[in-house]
């Protein structure tokens, strides 16, 4: 049984006070849920503002929402994994559609990121997902086990086991157009059957979230799906109501 899991990605959102009196309201309003994971990926700079709210009773996690591909050093603008572990983050976002199409990362820069992140004892949460043409090419299932497969060449498949991986269809992100459950399914299907291919006993314990225009009306129908563990959330991860309503679907899931 594999334990439900959402995950809130800010993205480049928010002020101060407004994480605040988010994750205030987060809290008010799943403290009763306790058989879902629940995690919120703010922007670097309000980390600790997060981790302050969220206290230390760990019901609710933090994550970044990229790492860099570089350990400890002179590389002006980063920021490690180990940093993002040391102020107490549980999970990194690793080669979200946006980094990898307005950042230009490579399967290969993703799967250094990957490394970075397990190193620092952190969870990644790793981005996979074809774009609307590489869909209507009928290319999805190519692309999806492509992002996999680079990650077991750098790291190995046993990397895997301790992973968390969202399926984000790029055409479904931030569009009002979720992938209808039936196609979802049979995407986190065929994912759980690329990382068989390794180990089947890392292929039933990974957690593969759902991720593109969830909200709360739709992500119970998404979240009962066999192989959807839960989602990966951007604009209703902003909207309390609307997140508490998305980790309530979770656990009804
Ligand atoms: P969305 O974004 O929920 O706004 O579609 C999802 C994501 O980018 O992770």
């Amino acid at each position: 049984m594999r334990q439900p899991l959402v995950i809130g990605n800010w993205k480049m959102n928010g002020r101060r006070h407004e994480a605040e009196d988010l994750l205030a309201a987060v809290v008010r309003g799943t403290a009763d849920l306790v058989s879902v994971g629940i995690a919120v990926c703010p922007p670097y700079l309000y980390l600790p503002t997060a981790l302050g709210v969220l206290g230390a009773t760990g019901a609710i996690a933090c994550g970044a929402q990229d790492v860099s591909a570089y350990t400890d050093g002179a590389f002006t603008g980063e920021v490690s994994a180990e940093m993002i572990r040391d102020i107490g983050c549980r999970f990194a976002i690793i080669g979200h559609s946006e980094r990898r199409t307005l950042f230009g990362e490579t399967d290969a820069v993703v799967a250094k990121k990957f490394a970075r992140a397990q190193e620092a004892g952190l969870t990644p949460v790793l981005c996979v997902g074809e774009t609307a043409a590489e869909r209507d090419q009928g290319q999805t299932e190519l692309v999806v086990s492509r992002q996999i497969e680079a990650i077991v060449a750098e790291c190995g498949a046993a990397s895997l086991a301790a992973a968390v991986l969202a399926y984000e269809p790029v055409w479904a992100i931030g569009t009002g157009r979720a992938a209808a459950p039936a196609e979802a399914q049979r995407v986190h299907a065929f994912i759980r059957r690329v990382v068989a291919r390794h180990s089947t006993s890392a292929a039933q314990a990974l957690r593969v979230l759902y991720g593109g225009s969830v909200k709360a009306q739709n992500a119970r129908d998404l979240f009962i799906q066999d192989d959807i563990d839960g989602g990966l959330i951007g604009g209703a991860s902003l909207l309390a109501a609307e997140f508490v309503g998305i980790c309530r679907a979770a656990h009804l899931g």
